[in-house]
């Protein structure tokens, strides 16, 4: 195995020294005679990425990402590990689909792809899926989700949450109550009403959430809500959190930095469920991010073919690529926050996930070297052409965001060198 010494590096921002990986891990000695040297002066190194949000595609729906091109697309972002969502086709509800999709993530070989499991057979909210076995299978399932649909069944719900009990799991909600927002196309408020289109209203997420953690406070149980989007919802979690309820949330990049003013477009790139919300959403929603009411930036990376996005809004699949941009608009939000990027894009998403030897500290000699150098000078001008996943549905072409990923270390290899994926 290689030795690699990346010269001049600043840790999260501190004093540039340098940093020597061998045997897959940090080491406290000199590099030896072999060691291989990485120019650092000037880059930044962060603990790996971690996304608890990815939607990889595979099986199913290969056309639009595999989950060796969405590995791909991850490294090139500076992600090491991500979780892959069950709504592929078909459903990611037994031990054999998650134990597949692990199995792929293995191959790939490029980030640890960790299978999530559906919360219910099809994604149908009738019926729980086979959670104990998907736990109990080689992909290890901790995390349940019927992401793209909500479990809107409060009995339904219950019974998962203390079903994933028995083993510390999370069941990781998309909140949205279904009756409220039959035929929506963007967020209710002024601009659906201008642009006279159905409204998805802030309440249909924000009584989902305020229902979960009173169930998630009844049974003693995990809970995460998936990518929160309005100011309401953070009022609701921050009072959760403060009565000690077990529950984590995660806010996607995109619901960050845009609003739903680009509704306006007719461009159904920005069609995303939930829907862009408004300026004073956006607002708490970095405050939130701060004060850690809100836990991780997840990126609901929804890669989709062309024939999906490219069509009329009401008939657009809903979704975003989000892996390579991640960083670079979390960046632009937050500027070189380097401790919180690390906390609530690294540490926070491996903790929630159980992904021990991610999140690492990477000044403790021994910790795994599974990092990410980025240059925070460099500009770059999103092209969807250059993009590594094999979807191009990014809302953020033309635009030009900070900071470059240079490099990704998995244990020790490089999977992005010189901004490249190496293999
Ligand atoms: O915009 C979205 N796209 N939201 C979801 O909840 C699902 C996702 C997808 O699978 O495309
Ligand atoms: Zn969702």
């Amino acid at each position: 195995m290689t030795a690699y010494v990346m010269k001049g590096v600043s840790l999260l921002g501190a004093a540039p020294r340098d940093l020597v990986v061998r045997d897959g891990r940090i080491a406290d000695e000199p590099p030896g005679a072999g060691a291989e040297v990485i120019d650092a002066a000037g880059l930044v190194a962060l603990p790996g990425l971690v996304d608890l949000h990815t939607h990889l595609r595979e099986p199913g729906r290969e056309d639009a990402e595999t989950v060796e091109t969405g590995s791909r697309a991850a490294a090139a972002g500076g992600y090491t590990a991500v979780c892959a969502m069950a709504n592929t086709s078909p459903v990611a509800d037994t031990a054999g689909v998650v134990e597949q999709v692990w199995r792929l993530g293995r191959e790939a070989g490029l980030v640890d792809v960790q299978p999530i499991g559906a919360v219910t057979v099809g994604l149908a909210g009738r019926q729980l899926a086979e959670l104990g076995a998907m736990a109990t299978s080689a992909a290890q399932v901790r995390i349940f989700s019927d992401d793209g649909h909500c479990v809107a069944d409060p009995r339904l719900m219950r019974r998962a949450l203390e079903y994933v009990k028995a083993f510390d799991g999370v069941i990781a909600q998309h909140a949205e109550e279904p009756r409220l927002t039959e035929g929506a196309q963007m967020h209710e408020g002024e601009v659906s009403t201008r642009l006279g289109l159905t409204g998805w209203p802030a309440v249909a997420e924000e009584a989902i959430i305020a229902r979960d953690v009173l169930l998630a406070e009844h049974v003693g149980s995990r809970l995460h809500v998936c990518h929160v989007s309005t100011a309401g919802s953070v009022e609701v979690l921050r009072q959760a959190k403060a009565r000690g309820v077990r529950v984590t949330a995660e806010v996607t990049p995109h619901h960050l930095l845009l609003t739903d003013e680009l509704a306006t477009s007719y461009d159904p790139v920005y069609k995303v469920n939930p829907p862009l919300r408004t300026a004073s959403d956006v607002r708490a929603l970095r405050q939130a991010l701060i004060d850690g009411v809100i836990d991780v930036v997840a990126t609901d990376h929804a890669p989709h073919a062309v024939e999906d996005k490219e069509c009329e809004w009401a008939y657009a699949r809903p979704g975003m690529v989000g892996l390579e941009t991640a960083l670079p608009v979390v960046l632009s939000v937050l500027g070189e926050q380097w401790e919180l990027i690390a906390e609530r894009m690294s540490r926070a998403p491996a903790r929630i996930a159980g992904l021990a030897g991610h999140g690492g500290d990477l000044a403790a000699a021994g910790s795994p070297a599974t990092l990410t150098l980025v240059d925070p000078a460099a500009r770059r001008t999103v092209d969807p052409s250059d993009l590594v996943s094999r979807s191009r549905n990014t809302p953020y072409a033309g635009t030009t965001l900070p900071g470059r990923i240079v490099a990704t270390f998995l244990r020790g290899e490089p999977t992005v060198l010189d901004g490249k994926v190496v293999r």
